[in-house]
């Protein structure tokens, strides 16, 4: 989605476009269609237009604009084609005013009809331009930057993360937000604000962590807040202790495969938090239902979440997609513990549910990105220690979760077996990178592939779902996860000859019955991949393609390792296609909109 970024340096001589610039492309991974940026030194400067990051500079030269202090945007369309008029900064009508937004206006059309009764005249097909027009007008009416936003924010209806500059009242970024993100950076040079992190790790340590409703005014002697009653409040700082280089490639050819390389220290990292989930889980005291909610990939890690407790701890589970939240969870209780899944911790949709979880029931975060507004709002929360995930396929973030996951099931369940298998995960995620080979030779022989299944039963038909989502994201391969049982009851009828068909099978009670799975796919002409264990003989009479797994692997633990090979499968079937992994078409890093 739209990413947002502004700074205002303390410096009068230096011109703030170079560090606009390379703080805006710091959220190229958000998945964007456009960019601007607008600066101001006497007048306000714009430059923006559709088209990637590089382009679009080559084009307008974009560190090259005077002024020292500025905001910039990387669109996400959501309202209007990408083009140079619909993109960010938009501006009122006399171009004394300049802004950029992250979310959707959702009575825009309402205010546009208002503001052109009084005569305004509109140039884009944006929702955003309604917001400088009301800036505008409130200015007009005596008001200052701050308070014209303020008397702004009370009109608009939907989300956003907002920062305006004015030539009216120059040297100043007014900011303020709702149910989108916005993180402020105190740095020594200058104060910054961003939709996330990486944007500004470079220029700032300490950060602030603006609510709903606050506004924030940025100048050159500090950052000031207000909250919603305009009192000046003081906001706690905390440090982020991600560093920037964690946010480079480092060397590898795209985020996704330096962060697939990433995942046994990742899962390490996360193993750390076992005495917090005990804290958490000496405190939740009685549980009697646990309900997940998720999107996308961290519903894949939920749906292992329901496995684990039901058949460790015997707690009766529901995963829910956060979408579907309002329609399905009819039934939360007291003691009901809703556990939401999320890397980014901003997903709209599941914002939307803790909200409504938060009046009834328990809620736990399980959340990679500090700060965000899911570790704000939910009544717990669980780190995870992935570090920061530029890509836009989850990878690192998504075993992060298991393992989080594995430990809040092995706490409630006092399985220790199962917390000393654990510390083996990471060794066994090392063994499978150390044989990328066989895999990239292995995803040669199928870039022809218009369709591929995988199959999976018990603990790994999630490690199937997950395996095809990954797939489709990002090599547009159509790709489907079934649970290895289901498929004789409809899709059979699609597998034909030559058709690529991946089992997921580790060592274990649904070993033999995945085995008849595959049979049964085999006599119909499906070509095999399978993902199973170094000692499997049988598996390996039986298909065209093997990747061997460490035996040792048990098939509760599966999960955290399968994925892995079937990770580099799709990165490598979509390098072989020419595209680019790391920012899959139409899709975004951050889903800010429901
Ligand atoms: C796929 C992917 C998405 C996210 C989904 C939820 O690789 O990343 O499916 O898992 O958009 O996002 P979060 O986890 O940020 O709530």
């Amino acid at each position: 989605m739209c990413g947002i970024v502004g700074c205002i340096l303390k410096d009068n001589d230096e011109d703030v476009a170079p560090i606009l610039f390379d703080c805006i492309s710091k959220l190229e991974y958000r998945g964007y269609d456009s960019i601007g940026l607008a600066t101001y030194d006497g007048n306000i400067h714009v430059k923006k237009d559709k088209g990637k990051i590089d382009e679009v500079n080559q084009k307008l030269d974009l560190p090259n604009m005077p002024g020292d202090f500025g905001i910039a945007h990387v669109r996400w369309a959501t309202h209007g084609d990408p083009s140079k008029l619909n993109s960010h900064p938009q501006l009122d009508e006399e171009n004394t005013i300049a802004v950029v937004h992250n979310g959707i206006i959702e009575n825009n059309t309402k205010i546009k009809a208002d503001l052109i009764a009084e005569g305004h005249t509109f140039k884009s097909d944006t929702d955003t331009e309604v917001i400088p027009h009301l800036i505008q007008k409130f200015m007009d009416e005596g008001f200052d930057l701050e308070h014209a936003v303020r008397k702004t924010i009370e009109i608009l209806e939907g989300a956003y993360a907002i920062a305006a500059i004015s030539s009216r009242e120059p040297d100043k970024i007014v900011a303020t937000r709702k149910d989108s993100p916005l993180i402020i950076g105190l740095g020594e040079d200058g104060y910054y604000l961003a939709s996330d992190s990486p944007a500004i790790l470079k220029y700032a340590k300490d950060i602030i962590y603006p609510e709903k409703g606050e506004i924030i005014i940025l100048d050159k002697s500090g950052v000031v807040v207000h909250d919603e009653f305009d009192n000046p409040i003081n906001k706690e700082v905390d440090t982020i202790n991600w560093t920037p280089e964690m946010a480079e490639k480092e060397g590898y050819d795209h985020f996704m495969i330096k962060e697939i390389n990433e995942q046994a220290t990742a899962v390490r990292n996360t193993l750390t938090q076992r005495d917090n989930i005990q804290k958490i889980i000496d405190d939740l005291d009685d549980v009697s239902r646990v309900c997940f909610v998720a999107c996308g990939t961290s519903y894949h890690a939920s749906l292992t979440g329901k496995y684990l407790l039901e058949s460790l701890a015997g707690i009766p589970t529901d995963v829910i997609l956060a979408s579907e939240f309002k329609y399905s969870a009819k039934t939360l209780k007291e003691d009901t513990l809703v556990i939401f899944i999320s890397q980014s911790g901003e997903t709209a949709d599941s914002l939307k549910a803790l909200d409504v979880a938060n009046q009834t029931s328990k809620t736990l975060g399980i959340v990679n990105v500090a700060g965000s507004s899911i570790t704000r709002r939910a009544q717990y929360v669980i780190q995870t220690q992935a570090g920061p995930e530029i890509g836009v396929a989850a990878t690192k973030t998504y075993v992060s979760q298991l393992t989080a996951i594995y430990m809040f099931s092995a706490l409630m369940a006092e399985n220790e077996e199962l917390l000393d298998e654990l510390d083996k995960v990471p060794d066994f995620i090392d063994e499978v990178l150390m044989d990328v080979e066989s895999i990239k030779s292995m995803s040669k022989r199928y870039n022809y592939a218009k369709d591929f299944f995988y199959l999976g039963r018990g603990y790994v038909y999630p490690t199937a779902l997950e395996g095809a989502l990954k797939l489709k994201e990002i090599s547009y391969i159509h790709g489907e996860g079934y649970a290895a049982g289901e498929l004789k009851h409809g899709p059979l009828a699609l597998i034909d000859e030559g058709i690529p068909v991946v089992i997921v099978i580790p060592p274990g009670e649904s070993h033999k019955k995945t085995m008849s799975n595959l049979e049964e796919v085999k006599s119909r002409g499906a070509h095999i991949l399978a993902f199973g264990a170094d000692n499997d003989y049988e598996l390996k009479n039986k298909s065209e393609d093997v990747f061997c797994i460490n035996s040792e692997v048990s098939e509760i633990i599966s999960p955290l390792v399968y994925i892995v090979p079937l990770q580099l499968l799709s990165y490598y079937v979509t390098i072989g296609k020419g595209f680019d992994p790391d920012k899959p078409r139409n899709l975004a890093k951050c889903v800010t909109v429901e």
